[in-house]
């Protein structure tokens, strides 16, 4: 089942947003986030807000067609609320968005650069069940504009893609990179899993081993979480299935991060190594803290410190549309110290690490000690001193223009700190120690 909607502010029934919010955009670049909430089959691990058939029966207003019309009406509301300014990144998720056919995926996209002009060079990626796609689908898809793939490979070991409830192969997945490759996806991505119950060390080496022969642009490698409401955990409840063993996965997470930044892939957030220039734009918006319009069912949104969140079935989402309203459930405004502590969350995931300054003075009193435990380091301002291969890389920020200009120069004018392979370990305790 996917999990509950936060509680918020009412959100206005035509989606306005503050003139603040509009005046802190100003003339500024956003991102496009679409989420698709159709499923094949629900793996045992995901409580994503995604349905199969047989959950959405055959309602009106839960068909596909209802859902494409609906996200359609959609952008042309964030059209209408945002205005006239750049694109820079928009990514296709879900769910599969790969179970849509390619001319309607591909459609989506046409219709958000009817809404808004495209910045040079938007990265525009979609999410890819393996299982879903062949050569002519790929095809499709990059001549229809898209130029980035994800892929869910998950695991190369069949018993672990076994416990995950993944339909597809272990050779799948070598298959369907081929075929992005040969379409003309100019950077590939896979997303691995760790610690699911039933896989060893030497399991994952073989996961990392499969993925790696296969050249990738990026890597996401997330430990398993094991959500509330999900079969996974009714299983390993009832003691059908072991839990995951935190050691494991920490040992898990430090041989990913030896053997991906071995083959050339750097860690620049938390899950996530690239070749450099191949980070994820799109993410960076997030935990940048950029503006973005999530469209789709139980999609989220930020612009200006305003976050808002979509109603998540497909057809209430539907129904709102389809009666000219905005699909928000609620909204949260958030005040300047709840934003300053959202950044401390969220640039604290990035090898990029956060700037001192925006600490407190009784939070920048604690850097010390945590520097002693080992759990961060301080980087700048002198220019030698940042991640290798990062401080002056190519990772373009959602960003564009001057405004990237002025941003990657104050991003590196004043100390940073960024957690350490043993902080990253613990990333969520080392924060909580950090903040107020
Ligand atoms: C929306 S899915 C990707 C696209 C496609 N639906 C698929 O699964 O192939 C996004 C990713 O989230 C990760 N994920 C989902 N649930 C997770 C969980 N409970 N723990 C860890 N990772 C999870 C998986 O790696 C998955 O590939
Ligand atoms: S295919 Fe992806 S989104 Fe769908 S249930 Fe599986 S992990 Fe979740």
């Amino acid at each position: 089942m996917p999990s509950a909607l936060p509680p918020g502010d009412p959100a206005p029934a035509d989606g306005s947003l503050p003139a603040s919010a509009l005046a802190e955009l100003g003339a500024g670049p956003i991102s496009l986030y679409l989420h698709v909430p159709f499923c094949a089959t629900r793996c045992g691990y995901c409580d994503f807000n995604t349905y199969t058939a047989a959950e959405l029966g055959s309602a009106p207003g839960a068909s596909r067609q209802a859902f494409l019309d609906a996200a359609h009406a959609e952008l042309a509301l964030a059209a209408g609320v945002l205005g006239e300014r750049p694109v820079d990144t928009v990514f296709v998720g879900g769910g599969t968005p790969t179970l849509l056919a390619a001319d309607e995926l591909v459609g989506l996209l046409t219709a958000a650069r009817r809404h808004f002009p495209w910045s040079d060079g938007a990265e525009v990626t979609t999410e890819c069940n393996p299982e879903s796609v062949d050569a002519r689908y790929l095809d499709a898809l990059v001549a229809g504009g898209f130029n980035r793939i994800s892929f869910g490979m998950q695991s190369a070991r069949g018993h672990v893609l076994r416990v995950l409830e993944r339909t597809h192969t272990p050779g799948r997945v070598a298959e369907v990179v081929g075929w992005a490759r040969q379409a003309g996806f100019g950077s590939v991505s896979l997303d691995l899993i760790y610690g699911t119950p039933g896989e060893s060390l030497d399991d994952w080496r073989a996961s990392l081993e499969t993925a790696l022969a296969l050249e990738p642009d990026h890597v996401s490698a997330y430990a398993l979480i094991v959500e509330e409401g999900t079969r996974l955990a009714v299983q390993i409840r009832r003691g059908e299935v072991p839990a995951p063993i935190d050691d494991l996965q920490a040992e898990c997470y430090e041989l990913a991060d030896r053997m991906l930044s071995d083959a050339g892939l750097g860690w620049y957030e938390l899950s996530n190594w690239s070749r450099p220039g191949h980070e994820c734009r799109h993410n960076l918006a997030y935990w940048r803290g950029s503006a973005w319009w999530g469209v789709g069912p139980g999609a989220h949104s930020h612009a200006g410190g305003v976050r808002w969140w979509n109603v998540k079935h497909p057809r209430r989402y539907s129904a709102a549309l389809e009666a000219g309203e905005s699909p928000a459930a609620a909204r949260e405004v958030l005040d300047a110290d709840a934003r300053r502590v959202e950044r401390v969350l969220l640039e604290s995931r990035l090898a990029d690490g956060l700037p001192l300054e925006v600490l407190t003075p009784s939070e920048q009193a604690r850097v010390p000690d945590l520097v002693a435990r080992g759990s961060i380091e301080l980087t700048g301002p002198d220019p030698g001193d940042g991640p290798p291969n990062r401080r002056h890389s190519n990772v373009s920020s959602p960003l564009s223009g001057n405004a990237r200009a002025r941003a990657d120069t104050n991003r590196h004018a004043a100390p940073r700190l960024r957690l350490t392979l043993r902080g990253r370990l613990l990333a969520d305790a080392v924060v909580r120690d950090l903040l107020d």
